[in-house]
Formats: structure tokens, C-alpha cells, sequence
């Protein structure tokens, strides 16, 4: 394909962002967060760090997408939103999301996933989790028993907080239950083992092993046993009326729990910090709970500032830092660059939601722009992605998390330490969810 070059980084650059952005996320885990580096990196304001390094490359070579190295890869770097666009209005093809080191990691634990996929294949893929997921409806068929399994939950952590203080691995734990009565069903609430398993096969998958783990074959039968019960009022029930040809289900299953799970957690845990800190915000979200019927799940699927809460906890800490693509073929951008077949295309979120040059809001706590503002049709914000391939679970996890920060709220106070948060002062580009300590008073 004719047309002209996009601008290279130097070398030194590469061997710079290689440092400061590849190698941490390799070291904290690319695929279930290693407690330790985590840690380490959070006390010596690694996150800033990263974000330093991208604003000062971009500031170099942008405002246009470049090439840069990334190990031993060239990679181009795309951060402005419209060629953020581009890249995702054009997601599974000509820019498939399978590349290098997510293709080598997740293949040990969802070979099959939809996230691996390729054309035809994704499009069948896609069609299935759409129609479980209800994506883009304004309420899931089974919005009902979703709000009694978060309320049930939200009123476990308060129960909890009565004895000792609340930390992340409580709400991690309190959703990963919740994600499989939501996923299984009832009779796999207290299924902790399946989890465990899980969680197992994703730390193999932080090696990038580049094949299947030997114990997926026995964590899939644990799957298939729940969706073979069907339980009524779950996703199994919905999974067992819903066939779509060349379709495994259990295969797709996989993503939905570790994103409902872990990452929903990490978010929402997010979300009540930055509550806690925030007294303005936390009195607007709470005069918003007050007058809503919380049993009501169109009710609770309206709490716009409270889900603003929640929206915002992403674009400030994104759980997906920076996620990529690959070019199948050469691609034409609109200015005439062309992006090589073959070439990674990485999007950095943890620099593109916090761009002050292009978010007035950048390191403030603002849900107000999601609930009257223009963030939902901002393409800087990609935490759940954007365009064909942009995450179906969306608004199940949006549903889910806030029913779960409603109830809290209606109940009790949150107070945290752990976190430099403060209203009033430029946010921290990092929230580590270790040293979190939480109350509800
Ligand atoms: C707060 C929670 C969640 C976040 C932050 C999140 C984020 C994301 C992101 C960033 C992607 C795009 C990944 C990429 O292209 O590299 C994605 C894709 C996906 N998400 Fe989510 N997600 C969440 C919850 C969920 C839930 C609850 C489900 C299912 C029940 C789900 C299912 C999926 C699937 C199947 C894909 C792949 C879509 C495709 O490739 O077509 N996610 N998600």
C-alpha cells in the first residue's frame, strides 16, 4: 500500500518506554496482579512514572499516532482520540485484538475466548455473548435476581465491617460469589474452589506460556457441570435456550467470571475510596440513593451520579492500563500514514484518560461528567473499550456495581485510609488496592 511513514521514536525512547511501561506490567502481572510488585510499585509512584514518561513522548512525537519500540517489537502508540477511533471502529478487522504477549497469556486459560477471535469465527462468538449479555439493552432480563445477589453481598461487607476493618480481598471475595450466583447460580455461591482454580490458571497465563494450560481441560468440566444444571434465573439458565452453531459456551464463560469477578471488584473498591474521600460527591450520590426504590432494579439502573462514581473509579484508575491491537493487513489512516501489516497498535489508557490537554477534568473526581456531561461519548475513555469489539458486559458490570455502592450507601458512611486521595487536590495516577482499610460507620 503506498502512502507515507508514521514518525519513529528514538531509540533511546524505546529502550525508555520499554523500561517504564512494558516491563512493570509484565513484573505486576498482565493477567492477575502479583501482590508484591504491586505493592512496590504503588510506594515508589511507579503509575506517575509511566504517566511522565508517556506525556513527555507524546509531547515529543505526537499529537499523531508513532512507532516505538516495546521490547523487541516496533509498536505504534495511539492516544488521541479520533485515531483511538479509528483503530476500534475498525476492531475485530482490519485490527484483530489477539496480539503477541495477550494471545501467548490467555491461551492458557480461555483458548476459545472471544477476545482471541478472528473473523468468522469472533462474529459467532460475538453474536452469543450479546444475546446472554442482553449488550445494550437498558436492563438485563435478569436484572432482578442480579440486584438481590449485590444487595446481599454490599450488606455482607457492612455485617463484616461491625468486627473488623474491610479490605480489598473481602470485596474481591464478596464479588467472586456474586459473579457466580450471577454466572452458576445459587447452588454455586459458596463454590470458592472453582475461583481458586481460575485464579490458578490466570497466574500460569502471566508467564505467557503461548499454549493451553494441562488444567484447563479439568476447571472446563468444572464450568460445564453448572451450565449443564441450567439453574433458572442465571446466565447458565439463559446459556441452556440459547444455542448459536460452532458456539461452545463453556469456552465463553471463562472471561465472564474473571471480568465480574476480579475486575468488577477492583473498580468498585475504587469507586467507595474515592466516595470516602470525596465528601461533595458522596453527599450528592447519597441524596441520589435516598429517594431511590433500591428494590426497584429500574430504579437503581437510573442512579446516574452514583454509576458516574463508578465510571469515573475507571477512567482515573483504569484496570486495562493499556491494551492493543494488531493490523491484519496495511492500513490507510485518514491522513495518509499507513500502519504495516502485522504491527502492534497499543492504546494507553493510563495516559489517554488523564491527557489534561484534552480532559478538562483530568485528575479530579467528576461523575457529574458522565451523569450531565459529554464523558460517555468521549473515545479517550477506554476502559471498557470501544466500538464492535467493546465490552459486552458493560452494562450488567455498571448495573452490578452500583447496586452494590447504592446499598452501602444507603447504610452507612465509608471512611478509608490507605490512600493519598483528597478532594480538592490532584488525584494520584495510582490507587493500590492492598493498602486499602475500609468502615462503614
Ligand atoms: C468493570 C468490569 C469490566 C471492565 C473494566 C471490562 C473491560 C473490558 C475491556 C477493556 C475490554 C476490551 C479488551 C480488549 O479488546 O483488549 C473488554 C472486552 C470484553 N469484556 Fe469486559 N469488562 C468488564 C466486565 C465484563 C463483564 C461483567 C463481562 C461479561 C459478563 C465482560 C465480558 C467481556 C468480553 C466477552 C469481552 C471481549 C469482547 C470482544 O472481543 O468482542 N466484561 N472488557
Amino acid at each position: 500500500m503506498s502512502g507515507t511513514e508514521l514518525r519513529h521514536a528514538s531509540t533511546v525512547d524505546g529502550v525508555l518506554f520499554t523500561a517504564v511501561v512494558g516491563v512493570p506490567s509484565v513484573v505486576q502481572g498482565l493477567f492477575t496482579k502479583r501482590e508484591k510488585p504491586t505493592r512496590l510499585a504503588g510506594l515508589v509512584g511507579g503509575d506517575q512514572h509511566t504517566f511522565r514518561t508517556v506525556r513527555g513522548l507524546v509531547n515529543k512525537y505526537g499529537p499523531e499516532p508513532f512507532f516505538i519500540r516495546m521490547a523487541t517489537d516496533e509498536v505504534v502508540l495511539a492516544h488521541h482520540p479520533d485515531d483511538i477511533k479509528f483503530v476500534l471502529e475498525g476492531s475485530p478487522d482490519p485490527f484483530a485484538s489477539d496480539f503477541g504477549s495477550k494471545r501467548k497469556g490467555m491461551v492458557a486459560f480461555q483458548p476459545e475466548a472471544l477476545t482471541l477471535s478472528r473473523m468468522p469465527v469472533w462474529e459467532q462468538r460475538r453474536r452469543f455473548a450479546e444475546a446472554i449479555l442482553d449488550t445494550g439493552k437498558p436492563l438485563h432480563r435478569l436484572a432482578e435476581p442480579m440486584l438481590a445477589a449485590a444487595k446481599e453481598e454490599a450488606n455482607h461487607i457492612l455485617d463484616l465491617s461491625q468486627q473488623r476493618k474491610v479490605k480489598w480481598s473481602d470485596i474481591n471475595e464478596a464479588f467472586q460469589r456474586l459473579t457466580r450466583i450471577v454466572v452458576f447460580g445459587k447452588s454455586a455461591a459458596d463454590d470458592t474452589a472453582i475461583t481458586a482454580a481460575l485464579k490458578d490458571l490466570m497466574g500460569q497465563a502471566n508467564n505467557t506460556p503461548g499454549k493451553t494450560s494441562d488444567d484447563y481441560p479439568a476447571f472446563i468440566k468444572r464450568v460445564q457441570h453448572y451450565l449443564d444444571r441450567a439453574e433458572s434465573g442465571s446466565l447458565a439458565g439463559l446459556i441452556a435456550d440459547t444455542a448459536v452453531d460452532g458456539v461452545d459456551p463453556a469456552g465463553q464463560v471463562v472471561h465472564w467470571l474473571f471480568a465480574m469477578g476480579d475486575t468488577l471488584a477492583a473498580n468498585v473498591t475504587r469507586a467507595l475510596a474515592l466516595l470516602a474521600t470525596h465528601p461533595d460527591q458522596r453527599a450528592k450520590a447519597v441524596s441520589e440513593v435516598q429517594v431511590c426504590d433500591l428494590d426497584s432494579p429500574a430504579a437503581v439502573a437510573s442512579l446516574s451520579y452514583l454509576s458516574g462514581c463508578l465510571l469515573e473509579a475507571m477512567r482515573l484508575y483504569p484496570t486495562t492500563g493499556l491494551f492493543g491491537r494488531v493490523a491484519i493487513r496495511d492500513v490507510m489512516l485518514p491522513s495518509g500514514k499507513v500502519i504495516p501489516e502485522g504491527t502492534q497498535v497499543l492504546i494507553p489508557n493510563m495516559f489517554a484518560h488523564r491527557n489534561a490537554d484534552i480532559v478538562s477534568y483530568a485528575d479530579r473526581f467528576a461523575p457529574e461528567e458522565w451523569a450531565s456531561g459529554d464523558a460517555g461519548s468521549n473515545w479517550s475513555f477506554n476502559f471498557f473499550s470501544h466500538g464492535p469489539q467493546g465490552c459486552p458486559g458493560a452494562g450488567m458490570a455498571i448495573f452490578l456495581g452500583t447496586a452494590f455502592l447504592a446499598q452501602v450507601l444507603n447504610s452507612a458512611t465509608p471512611k478509608v485510609s490507605g490512600t493519598t486521595a483528597k478532594a480538592g487536590r490532584k488525584l494520584p495516577y495510582g490507587m493500590d488496592l492492598y493498602p486499602l482499610e475500609f468502615e462503614f460507620v
